[in-house]
């Protein structure tokens, strides 16, 4: 907090008055509001003085630089700035570090397995930190309250949030809570998906379906937790990737991977190779190519996983069309579009099985699923070059 900000707890019980340069700029209850409060005015004196910081390029690669800081400092690179976004994103880092205390802990406490035999709206199973996870990320945006309305993985409809002192928020929210779920019996890596979209709708009114449906490239920001043998938030708001390994002994995320840029190239494909004979032609003459020159198969299950390591190492994540799902099994709001946006971001590409670019594609329903192809930019224009060559041909 700026030196010249001064907060008083003690003038009235449960009131909280803010001093800043002698003017009082609050006066609330003092609820869980204090720390989005206090988040605020920091927020806004960091943003009025942002011309006098160096900007993150500046700062010494051995100097720590948290996410709260990075996100603060880059907020004056948004025209439109408000403060909402970089809220936003504060949010979804407060919540990934509950939900993180959970996972480490998931074989020590009664938290894994099945939730009480429930199903989510796809028919998935879900797990106990599913809906954990869930829950936790729904409270934290709720409380601050910068954004309207939220869709999960996990919810049938759209979630309104109620506006806090007032205030109207531009922004919605959308998000695979935990990725790869089924892996937390077996103390594999699992994540979160986020996508924050500006709503469409009046923003005096009730946030709609309307503002969900959105193609992929109108997304502001967009991301991922990765918990895994460390764990990192990953997020871009379109102006290059970065990342944030999360230091237990701070408790706070930290800069480590600065301007991540995917590789060209790689020997390495991502798919469940165990739908082979339920793959269409083109996708298995593919996959038989990569098995004739060798290239290595990785396959996590969690897709947040896989992605990782191909923006870190390289390679090709595939989830086409099976017997099962004809559509393709992943959804297209929240878990491929944010996961297509970080990895073009970062140089790489993602495209649909009909070769459209997932970015393009127009939403039509809330849980919608495709199929998709994503990664280093050279093996994707090598899986079109194979789709085109094949599909013509029959079966
Ligand atoms: P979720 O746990 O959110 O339902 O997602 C699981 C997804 C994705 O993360 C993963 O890549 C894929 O399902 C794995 O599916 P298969 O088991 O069919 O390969
Ligand atoms: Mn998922
Ligand atoms: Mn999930």
């Amino acid at each position: 907090m700026s030196c010249a900000s001064v907060w008083y707890t003690n003038v009235t019980p449960n009131l909280l008055f803010c001093f800043e340069n002698g003017i009082c700029l609050h006066l609330t209850r003092l609820t869980k509001q204090l720390p989005r409060l206090m988040a605020t005015a920091t927020s806004k004196k960091a943003a009025q003085n942002g011309a006098d910081q160096p900007s993150i390029a500046q700062i010494p690669i051995n100097r720590i630089v948290t996410l709260d800081e990075f996100i603060l400092r880059s907020e004056k690179d948004f025209s439109y700035a408000t403060g909402e976004l970089t809220g936003l994103l504060r949010d979804i880092g407060v919540a990934a570090k509950i939900i993180n205390r959970e996972v480490n802990k998931a074989g020590l406490v009664n938290i894994i397995g099945e939730a009480n035999g429930a199903e989510n709206q796809s028919g998935d199973t879900q797990q106990k930190l599913d809906v954990y996870a869930n829950e936790r990320l729904i409270e934290c945006l709720q409380n601050s309250g910068e954004c309207c309305a939220i869709a999960s993985e996990e919810n049938d409809d759209i979630i309104h949030v109620p506006p806090v002192n007032s205030k109207q928020s531009h922004y919605v929210v959308m998000f695979d809570p935990l990725d790869g779920s089924s892996n937390i019996d077996v103390n594999m890596s699992v994540g979160t998906i986020f996508a924050i979209y500006r709503r469409k709708s009046d923003p005096s009114g009730p946030a709609s379906l309307t503002d969900f449906l959105q193609s992929g490239m109108k997304q502001v920001a967009a991301g991922y937790v990765l918990y895994g043998t460390s764990t990192m938030l990953v997020y871009t708001t379109g102006r290059g990737v970065n990342g944030f390994t999360l230091d237990p002994s701070i408790g706070e995320f930290c800069l480590s991977h600065r301007n991540m840029v995917i590789p060209e190239d790689s020997q390495t494909y991502s798919v469940n190779q165990g739908y082979y004979s339920k793959f269409d032609l083109e996708m298995r003459r593919y996959i038989d190519n990569c098995s004739d020159q060798n290239f290595g198969l990785r396959y996590i299950g969690s897709m947040v996983s896989d992605v990782h390591r191909i923006l870190i190492q390289g390679g090709i994540f595939l989830y086409p069309s099976t017997r099962k799902y004809p559509k393709g099994k992943l959804r297209l709001l929240y878990e491929c579009n944010p996961l297509a946006m970080l990895i073009e971001q970062a140089g790489g590409k993602a495209m649909n099985t009909q070769l459209k670019r997932i970015l393009d594609v127009t939403p039509t329903e809330l849980h919608q699923r495709c199929t998709i192809a994503i990664g280093s930019p050279k093996m994707v224009d090598d899986l079109k070059a194979f789709i085109e060559r094949y599909s013509a041909l029959p079966l």
